[in-house]
């Protein structure tokens, strides 16, 4: 069993979620220019609770807080299983969000690059995926940056606020993401 453990950055730290988290979360997720593409914005706090639930009770779903000076600023999600490949071991897939007041200044980039580094070393995954809207321009430069490719791109296959969008899907293994990190670095 992976237990998400604290992870530390030069700016952040990502402390695994707890229920005391909630209103922090809910706080950010409620505006929708914080979150859009990776949900519906949080109209109550049950909705946080669905995503928070899932990591409490599933050994497989971990989720970190992102702070900044000891302030929510985001939230990190990771499950142990495949996005969009026919991988069944050894994989797991990504998803984040950063509040808007805090957008622009990097800290998606590192959050992404701490858990990736955590991963590899941590965990038994050698690869990592994820999937973004294609348009989301923002997600798929974070994902870059960090050092994951684009290995292909599925149109029309995410239905979201009534309207149908294409997606990209990328992906970082573990022998590249030495590499890329150094790159980063
Ligand atoms: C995607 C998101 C997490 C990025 O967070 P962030 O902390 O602002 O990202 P960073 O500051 O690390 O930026 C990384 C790259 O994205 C670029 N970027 C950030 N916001 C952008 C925007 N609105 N438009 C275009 N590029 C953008 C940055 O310039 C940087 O690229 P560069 O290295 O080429 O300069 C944030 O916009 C967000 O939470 N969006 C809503 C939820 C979401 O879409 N989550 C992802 C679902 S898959």
């Amino acid at each position: 069993m992976v237990v998400a453990a604290r992870l530390r950055t030069e700016r952040l730290t990502l402390d695994p979620a707890t229920p005391g988290d909630l209103d922090e979360i809910f706080e950010i997720a409620r505006d929708k220019k914080s979150i859009e593409d990776f949900q519906h914005a949080a109209e109550g706090i049950q909705d946080v609770r669905a995503w928070f639930d899932p990591s409490l009770e599933d050994p497989l779903n971990l989720v970190w807080i992102i702070r900044k000076d000891g302030r929510a600023i985001g939230l990190f999600d990771l499950y142990f299983g495949a996005e969009y490949s026919q991988t069944a071991d050894n994989v797991c897939r990504v998803g984040y969000f950063v509040s808007h007041r805090e957008h622009r200044k990097g800290y998606a980039t590192e959050a992404l690059a701490a858990v990736a580094d955590w991963v590899f070393s941590e965990t038994a995954a050698t690869r990592i995926e994820a999937g973004v809207t294609l348009r989301n321009t923002a997600s798929f430069r974070v994902l870059e940056r960090v050092g994951f490719v684009r290995e292909k791109v599925a149109p029309g296959s995410w239905a979201w606020r009534g309207e149908v969008h294409d997606s990209a899907y990328y992906c970082l293994t573990k022998g590249s993401a030495a590499q890329a990190a150094r790159n980063l670095g």
